[in-house]
């Protein structure tokens, strides 16, 4: 294991009913508020106008920067940065899933940044600088961004889809009510538990020896969302299975289980790729990719991890190890089938066209190649793309 610092100070308030504890949260910063959404989910699900009556109850002098898209843009980035400055905002308050908060936290930073907002800050990827307070409310359990200091903005114009990291843009607070997920429609509560596996099994097929700890917790991390997806997709108000799901998607990438290990995740830099150049819901990416993957960069070498993997999460017990790597690979992937999340790339749009410009950025924007589970060249990632085109057969 690899030393670490361990240092996530974001205060969890989980569980049913706590927005009343909103205004104690807020006021630690100052009254004005700006509040960060997306399309309109917040608006249906009645939760917008739920906080609109603690926040005028509490005195708060409300600003709004809704529309944060799936996949937030550097220009909503630059409108928000812009707000904060003329309005002369207190603290961010980000309701929404990953892109939201992702958005809010590059406009926190954003704020006190001279020069332009992509070059000079999201494209250097570490922002050292200070950054507005943030508290979340998670509406979707996927990224775990309320609990980390990354965030992932995107740029239409250069096609770049990067993320950026900073110690102060981990929010202060963040309200996690899984009753507020029972809205999120089957495709994106599959998408998103499809990135939450992503996390884990990126932190955990790792080069990084004598790391039983992290291990230990991924493998009943994954065991959990396994067990509750399908339940959530049956029925989206079970509480149980949404509760599971939200805390599993904060404890995937919150350090836990990436601490002490080195190495860069491979399937993220591909899926980037993925979303920069087709917009695409980045779990249905990530889904897709990540059996491919596993084919590719499975040797004699990285065989005991995945042997391991098909025993200790997907219960296969196979006694030959070659045959039981690829049964686990089998069950990851017919457990995506099983969640209709459709499994090829030309299901969501997508066909060769661009394959060698995705690679290549894939290789060069990232450390695959150098620094990986297995490194990747861009001629692997081309493969693991070519082959994402149609159906696996076992
Ligand atoms: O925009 P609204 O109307 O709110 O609808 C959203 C959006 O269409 C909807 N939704 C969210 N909560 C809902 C709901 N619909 C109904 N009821 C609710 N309660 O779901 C759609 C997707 O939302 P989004 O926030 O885009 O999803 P997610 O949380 O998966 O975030 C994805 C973004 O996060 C980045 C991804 O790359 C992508 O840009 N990531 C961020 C990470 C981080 N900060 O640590 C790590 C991840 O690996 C990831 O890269
Ligand atoms: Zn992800």
């Amino acid at each position: 294991m690899d030393n670490f610092n361990f240092h996530v100070t974001t205060d969890i308030r989980f569980g049913r009913d706590r927005l009343n504890e909103l205004p104690e949260a807020l006021n630690v910063y100052g009254k004005k508020v700006l509040m960060v959404y997306g399309g309109g989910s917040i608006k249906k699900n009645g939760l917008y106008e739920q906080l609109g009556k603690i926040l005028t109850e509490n005195g708060n002098k409300v600003y709004e920067l809704s529309g944060v898209e799936p996949n937030p843009r550097i220009e909503t980035v630059r409108k928000g940065v812009m707000v904060c400055k003329e309005k002369n905002i207190d603290v961010l308050l980000a309701v929404g899933g990953g892109s939201v908060i992702d958005c809010s936290k590059a406009i926190a930073g954003g704020v006190y940044v001279t020069g332009d907002l992509w070059s000079d800050y999201v494209e250097k990827r570490q922002y050292d600088g200070p950054a507005l307070p943030i508290v979340t409310v998670v509406t979707l359990a996927a990224t775990g961004s309320e609990m980390n200091n990354g965030g992932v903005i995107s740029n239409l114009n250069t096609q770049q889809k990067l993320g950026i990291h900073g110690k102060a843009l981990l929010p202060k607070v963040s309200f996690l009510d899984p009753s507020h997920t029972f809205s999120v429609p089957t495709y994106q509560t599959a998408a998103g538990s499809a990135d939450i596996l992503s996390h884990l099994m990126e932190n955990y097929f790792n080069t990084t020896t004598g790391t039983e700890v992290q291990d230990g917790i991924a493998e009943g991390l994954m065991k959990t969302v396994i067990h509750y997806l399908p339940i959530a997709l049956q029925t989206p108000d079970d509480y149980e299975a949404r509760a599971n799901l939200m805390w599993s998607s904060t404890l995937a990438l919150n350090g836990l289980t990436g601490s002490g290990k080195h190495g860069c995740w491979s399937c993220h830099a591909m899926e980037h790729e993925l979303s920069a150049f087709y917009d695409v819901t980045h779990g249905v990416g990530l889904a897709i990719l990540t059996p491919r993957w596993m084919l590719h960069v499975l040797n004699e070498e990285t065989m005991p991890k995945f042997v391991r993997f098909a025993r200790n999460v997907w219960n296969v017990t196979e006694p030959d190890p070659q045959k039981a790597a690829k049964e686990g690979i089998q069950k990851l992937y017919e457990f995506f089938l099983s969640c209709d999340i459709p499994m090829t790339l030309p299901e969501i749009g997508i066909d060769s066209m661009k394959f060698k410009e995705m690679a290549k950025r894939a290789v060069h924007q990232n450390k695959i190649a150098t620094d990986a589970f297995v490194p990747l060249q861009e001629t692997d990632v081309l493969e693991i793309y070519e082959k994402s085109l149609n159906p696996i057969v076992f």
